[in-house]
């Protein structure tokens, strides 16, 4: 396995939406190599999930797993799931606020709106159907990672650029908030 080299925001794969991929190659060994590396490198940044456009890859995989994670301490944990070209549609138009990060945007968080409580529909890495309810962090993880691979990050989903913050500001000036 080895360790991707994470696209930054500037990049134009950022911005384009990411391929599905058709079923049948889904088994080839390069798209199995490309999970292993997904997942090691979300491992080695402790990001909670990662989309395959940030490490270059044209392509509808995002991978995400909360554990214990120093970069998001006190959240709710979320087993290791590899997604598959994922749909997602909200379950109600309820909406929740809350810091959001990403390995493409280094030192960054700000508030993002995102819906409380989503449908998500996808393939799992051997091509098997999964469909399940995702609430709270988790729908906001999925959330996050489907924008991915539509072309688009957290800031485009803040309200106001009023609350994007750099880490080291994020401990001293809105601990709490
Ligand atoms: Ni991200």
């Amino acid at each position: 396995m080895s360790i991707l080299k994470v696209a930054r925001l500037g990049n134009p794969i950022l911005r384009r939406g990411a391929d599905g991929i058709p079923l049948d190659q889904l088994s080839s060994p390069q798209i199995q190599k490309l999970i292993d590396d997904m997942v090691e490198t979300m491992k080695e940044y402790d990001g909670v999930g990662l989309a395959a456009v940030q490490v270059h890859e044209s392509r509808k995989i995002a991978v995400l797993e909360v554990a214990d994670n120093p970069r998001y301490p006190q959240k709710p944990t979320v087993p290791l799931t590899v997604l598959v070209n994922p749909e997602v549609t909200p379950l109600s138009q309820e909406t929740e606020e809350d810091w959001e990060g990403c390995l493409s945007i280094p030192e960054l968080r700000g508030r993002v709106v995102r819906y409380k409580s989503i449908r998500v529909q996808a393939r799992d890495r051997s091509g098997k159907e999964m469909d399940f309810v995702a609430s709270g962090f988790h729908a906001r993880v999925v959330q996050h990672e489907w924008d991915h691979l539509n072309g688009k990050v957290f800031l485009d989903r803040m309200r106001d650029f009023s609350t994007l913050t750099y880490l080291q500001e994020l401990a001293r000036y809105w601990a709490g908030k």
